[in-house]
């Protein structure tokens, strides 16, 4: 994993589909950016990337992925013309408390050619990226899914398309000038002619008034019916737990999730299921290079799948961090970890100040944080009647190596309710002489600090 910038080479668009715009060129060989590894959590393969992500693909395709990824989920910014804010709540029992942020989770304002440049340079490295037998699902709206059906058209060929999956939300919101817009996009592409699709592991099973029907058994011990839907008498057996799964699919927005996370475009983790269980196998590798709050890579985690994700927001890896630490908690045993890397010019959270006290009391070391302020709610943090309501976790790592952080205290409570203890204690056997501690605010602002013990 070289860290001196340098070319990789992409293979031309396989479709002939061409759709054009102003600027539109061949994408120029992608340069290899620098990267480094700064935090681990347990011991596992899976990657969590922090930067741009075209740089991210050149560093995969530099570093032995080429033609290794089973399967792509990228959920890009749709064009909607919004900055998206992050919403901040503030941690502690009692009513929810909101304070105003002006920071976004990420922009999605955006000229049309340069969106299309943008998307048709990931297209076509994410290709490269991609097994002869994997498969890539798109996720789109009304705003973009013509053109990017194009665009797919022209870099894996239209004769690679498997679908195209209607995702439909029946929820809130009323269009009174129009049709209520309650559906995405979901465009799904093969690479070669042969993929993996799992007809299995999503069928929909019957219902018991469907199953009632099959009520006679043959010979055999297979059931079945002997009527069709129009009435004519033919004998339909009951070969399957349910019925193959449509392009359809009507999952709810989990608006509650997407609000705990702070992160409004997260998708249902049973989206990202059904499309890891339909299209990879345990073991599998899943990358999504528009992570966000780590949806695909939780869902993955999940399903024993190996994981690449990447996000250019610090805020994202931070959310996505979080949830894939209770992931790999939640599994029995733990499943294996992740390492998080920092990918060429990356800027890292903004900064807070902490102030840390540590003493000695035999041979028990305590460590406990005073005071905190963050960089994105100076105002409102001096105001606090207590610094823990704006504090999503606090980490730390009593071995600090200097170069990678590895958390083995970890304080992230799952409920917003509920306030980190802000005071840890450890043995002094079980420190280095300097220990590393991480604390992350709720409005994405962090802070690092290295202390001797
Ligand atoms: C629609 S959100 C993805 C939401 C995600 N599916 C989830 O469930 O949380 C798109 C994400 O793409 C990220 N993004 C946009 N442009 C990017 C780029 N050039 N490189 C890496 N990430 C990018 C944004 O920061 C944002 O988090």
């Amino acid at each position: 994993m070289g860290t001196t910038p340098h070319p990789v080479y992409l293979s031309p668009p396989a479709g002939r589909a061409l759709l054009t715009w102003n600027g539109k060129q061949p994408p120029p060989p992608l340069i290899v950016p620098p990267a480094i590894e700064i935090e681990r959590c347990g011991a596992g393969d899976q990657i969590l990337l922090h930067g741009e992500n075209l740089a991210a693909l050149a560093w995969l395709l530099a570093n032995g992925y080429r033609r290794q990824i089973n399967l792509i989920y990228i959920d890009p910014p749709f064009g909607a013309g919004i900055d998206r804010a992050r919403r901040i709540r503030l941690r502690g029992p009692g009513p929810t408390r909101l304070i105003p942020v002006a920071d976004v989770a990420y922009r999605d304002t955006w000229d049309d050619d340069a969106y299309l440049q943008f998307m048709y340079e990931r297209l076509i490295a994410l290709r490269e990226l991609l097994a002869e037998d994997g498969c890539i699902y798109l996720h789109c709206d009304f705003r973009k899914a013509h053109h990017l059906r194009c665009l797919m058209d022209e870099v894996f060929g239209a004769e690679r398309m498997l679908n195209e999956i209607v995702w439909f939300y029946p929820r809130g919101g009323d269009g009174e000038r129009q049709f209520n817009r309650k559906h995405d996009t979901i465009l799904l592409y093969t690479r070669g002619d042969h993929w993996t699709f799992n007809y299995d592991a999503v069928l929909i099973p019957y219902t018991r008034r469907q199953i009632a029907r099959f009520r006679h058994e043959d010979e055999r011990g297979r059931y079945y019916w002997n009527v069709n839907p129009r009435g004519e008498r033919v004998k339909t057996y009951l070969r399957k737990s349910g019925i193959g799964a449509y392009d359809v699919w009507t999952i709810p927005i989990d608006a509650a999730l997407a609000r705990d996370l702070g992160y409004p475009t997260a998708k249902p983790l049973a989206l990202l299921d059904r499309i890891i269980r339909a299209s990879s196998r345990p073991g599998d590798l899943v990358l999504d290079c528009f992570a966000g709050s780590g949806t695909t890579a939780v869902a993955a985690q999940r399903l024993e799948r190996r994981w690449i994700a990447c996000d250019v927001n610090p805020g994202a890896i931070q959310v996505a961090s979080r949830r894939l630490r209770y992931a790999i908690l939640d599994h029995t045993p733990p499943s294996s970890g992740f390492s998080v890397w920092r990918i060429g010019d990356a800027a890292p959270a903004p900064q807070g100040d902490i102030h840390v006290r540590v003493t000695h009391h035999n041979d028990r070391v305590t460590i406990a944080i005073e005071a905190y302020t963050s960089p994105l709610l100076a105002d409102a943090s001096r105001t606090l009647p207590d610094w823990r309501s704006i504090i999503d976790e606090i980490l730390i790592d009593p071995g600090y190596d200097g170069t990678v952080f590895r958390p083995a205290i970890v304080d992230a409570p799952l409920r917003r309710s509920m306030l980190v203890r802000g005071v840890y204690t450890i043995t002094r056997a079980d420190a280095s002489d300097a220990l590393a501690l991480r604390v992350v605010d709720v409005a994405g602002g962090e802070a690092f600090a290295v202390v001797s013990i």
